[in-house]
């Protein structure tokens, strides 16, 4: 078991102050560094890079760049995204799994996806999913008042059960018994251990093909997923009806150009990419921010407040979720802290001067959203929980690529307000029904898994209001 460092705090004055990995005061030695990057980046990176903005590391041959700073976010993302291609590296995590679907597509076959996609995606298909939201909470809820008094709960275990739900509902139209959250569950946190970290054959550039051995356990759960699309797709077929569901418009969907579709293997990877991006990312925002407001029970009484003035005992509607900005606060500040997707990589495909950053085609970029997000000279208290610098009087003094839980720039979240949408009513509706407490117990241990997972899950108390 690892020093997670200092434990959490309460200051009245400063709000309080969440548990995290204690960056390591000085760099640690290669072979140090590198072993303890496969366990987790966060025990690597060191105090310094939470106060100055850039460092490069000489690595076989190419450079690698951490980045933290949002000039250099909004050029890598923004101005110059022509120049970054998501990198060999991510590819290489996702892609068992995700294949060519939308996440890890590139060029024209990422263009043609993304068109497809995006009506699911607009405002007004997001409004009519808020039901399935709340319905999804209200079973969480029923499940949690169920389990034994007394004795804590994982809620990170109850989130991704909940997201998992909706994922489910909204993309196929209801239960999949390839989808049930057992299973799901089991394959991804396969995946993620087997193969959501650095490889470190891929550190020493060896190539793909050489064996992996401890990399079975993620491909068989890969297949497992892909196979449990294929039938989703069958099913569907099957039943010979058009449905506007997220799988519905994919199918349906024609390039305006060519007025090709997208293939069976195209819409196996969607299916996969989308219930996997869409739900352990907002399980994950929903069990830091059930964590922080445990610890700060100030946050929760005007939560409480919030829900009851909007929507009384009434389900949690679409205009019901606009109503409410405060929970719309406490989320965005949980990712602040604890950024679901803590760390975007890029690679350059052609030498480019980025300001005094001189960097050679082939180089890789670390946009390091976690560091960033609890940095210094952009944050006043950085590590204190604080959900009012997202409020509308307080807000304007941030800049635009300060805060990026979504990333940035053309290949931004295509689920983002998807995601607002539904941690909101999912958030509103649990606090409405139970109160959440801390464990004085439990150590909150970020780590780096393509996701950012809590080792050992979230436990805290909870009691029905
Ligand atoms: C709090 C929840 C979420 C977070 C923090 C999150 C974060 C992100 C980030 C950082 C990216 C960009 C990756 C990159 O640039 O390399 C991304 C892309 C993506 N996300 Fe999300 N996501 C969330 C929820 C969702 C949901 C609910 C869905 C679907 C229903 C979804 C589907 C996707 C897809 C398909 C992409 C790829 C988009 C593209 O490349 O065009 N995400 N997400």
């Amino acid at each position: 078991m690892h020093d997670t460092g200092a434990p959490p705090s309460i200051d009245t004055a400063r709000g309080f102050v969440p548990e995290t990995i204690t960056p390591p005061e000085r760099p640690l030695g290669l072979v140090r560094g590198l072993l303890q990057m496969v366990d987790n980046p966060l025990r690597v990176w060191p105090r310094a890079m939470y106060e100055n903005p850039y460092h490069g590391v000489r690595w076989l041959g190419r450079t690698f760049h951490y980045m933290r700073s949002p000039d250099h976010m909004k050029a890598i993302f923004l101005d110059h995204v022509d120049v970054f291609e998501k990198s060999p590296f991510q590819r290489r995590l996702v892609q068992p799994a995700t294949g060519d679907g939308l996440l890890s597509a590139v060029g024209e076959h990422w263009k043609f996806q993304r068109r497809a996609a995006s009506p699911a995606f607009r405002i007004d298909a997001l409004r009519a999913l808020v039901p399935a939201f709340s319905s999804s909470a209200s079973a969480t809820v029923g499940r949690i008042r169920a389990a034994p008094a007394g004795a804590p709960v994982d809620v990170m275990g109850e989130m991704q059960h909940a997201t998992l739900d909706v994922i489910v509902e909204t993309m196929l139209g209801g239960e999949d018994p390839g989808f049930r959250y057992d299973r799901v569950s089991q394959s991804v946190s396969d995946y993620m251990e087997s193969m959501g970290h650095p490889d470190m054959l891929d550190m020493f550039g060896a190539p793909h093909w050489l064996p992996r051995p401890w990399a079975q356990k993620g491909r068989r759960a890969a297949a497992g997923l892909k196979q449990a699309a294929v039938n989703a797709l069958e099913r569907r077929r099957a039943a010979g009806e058009d449905r506007n569901d997220l799988l519905g418009l994919l199918m349906a969907a024609r390039d305006p150009e060519t007025g090709r579709g997208l293939s069976d293997i195209e819409l196996r990877d969607n299916i996969v990419t989308f219930i996997g991006a869409g739900h352990e990312t907002t399980a994950l925002a929903l069990t830091y921010s059930l964590y922080l407001i445990a610890n700060a029970p100030e946050v929760q009484d005007r939560l409480l407040a919030e829900v009851r003035a909007v929507a009384g005992d009434a389900p949690v509607d679409a205009g019901m979720v606009e109503a409410m900005p405060f929970h719309e606060q406490v989320i965005k500040e949980a990712m602040r802290l604890y950024p679901p997707v803590a760390l975007i990589d890029r690679m350059a495909t052609r030498d480019i001067r980025l300001g005094d950053i001189e960097m050679k085609k082939g180089d890789l970029v670390f946009a390091l959203i976690y560091v960033m997000h609890r940095h210094k000279l952009l944050w006043d208290r950085p590590e204190a929980f604080d959900p009012d610098r997202f409020s509308a009087d307080r807000s304007g003094g941030l800049q635009r690529f300060q805060y990026m839980p979504f990333g940035a720039g053309p290949r931004i979240c295509i689920g983002m307000k998807f995601a607002y949408m539904e941690a909101v009513a999912i958030l509103a509706t649990l606090v409405r029904a139970l109160r959440f407490l801390p464990n004085p117990d439990f150590r909150v241990a970020p780590n780096i898994r393509i996701t950012l997972r809590p080792e050992g899950g979230m436990k805290l108390f909870v009691e029905p209001r």
